[in-house]
């Protein structure tokens, strides 16, 4: 079931997401959070940041579990999921190193990355999953086409993705890998609720197909709709389909 939250500004998006953040956070010194990577959640990565130094809430027992990495990319490269989950969240907060997981991209055996990461995700509930939206419809990144009960698995990225993502890489869509690990969508199903965050005019369409549309892999987002507590938040643009 969808809650869909619309705000005017950037920082009334990230200040709404944190919201629905802290009921969980407030809930449980443990909790396992599933984080995402994108501009999108940035906002809400700040507002957590700032919660830390302000109130000083703790995150050391916390346990994370990113949705994916590109293939091919060492951790320490500029543009891997890795470090950007550590310049934008990790480096600024109390949570452990080893509390923490991404998916290994830079690796020979691929499948045996995806098979251990599955099963150390299967280990634990994800209590909140954050999630943001491809211009094409997929979360995490799950293309166009990929299963509904899928688990983590190498994904090749599409063109539009590809294109979408080359702003990282000097606007050059050569540098940006073209294969990816990624929790599929039976992963991210289970998680008990998902956050997912939409911002920007070229959002409107992927926005529409997940909350209106008909439940189609050709939208793997759509598959949303048959979660029971997803909220997402929306700026105008990326409602604009909708509202
Ligand atoms: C990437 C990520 C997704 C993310 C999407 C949208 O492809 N793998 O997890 O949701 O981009 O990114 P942005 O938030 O920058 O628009």
């Amino acid at each position: 079931m969808f809650k869909v939250i619309i705000k005017d500004t950037n920082e009334e998006v990230s200040r709404a997401a944190f919201n629905v953040m802290k009921e969980v956070l407030d809930s449980k010194p443990n909790p396992v959070l599933g984080l995402a990577t994108g501009s999108s959640p940035v906002g809400l990565y700040k507002e957590m940041i700032k919660d830390h130094e302000e109130t000083g809430r703790s995150y050391k027992d916390i346990i994370t579990f990113n949705l994916d990495e590109y293939v091919g990319i060492p951790r320490d490269h500029e543009q891997s999921y890795y470090t950007f989950m550590h310049e934008n969240l990790f480096n600024y907060i109390d949570c452990p190193e080893e509390n923490i997981h991404v998916p290994e991209g830079n690796t020979d055996d691929h499948e045996k990355a995806c098979v251990d990461y599955e099963n150390a995700l299967k280990q634990h509930v994800v209590d909140i999953q954050v999630l943001g939206i491809g211009s094409d419809g997929h979360i995490a990144f799950n293309e166009p086409g990929c299963p509904f009960d899928s688990e983590t698995h190498l994904m090749e990225l599409t063109e539009q993705t590809r294109s979408d993502n080359a702003r990282f890489f000097d606007g050059d869509i050569n540098q940006v890998p073209t294969l990816s690990i990624t929790q599929g969508l039976g992963s991210i199903m289970r998680a008990k609720k998902i956050l997912l965050i939409a911002t920007g005019a070229n959002k409107a369409d992927a926005v529409w197909g997940m909350l209106k549309g008909e439940k189609t892999t050709d939208c793997p987002a759509s598959i949303l709709q048959d979660h029971a507590d997803v909220t997402v938040i929306l700026d105008r643009a990326a409602a604009s389909r909708i509202a």
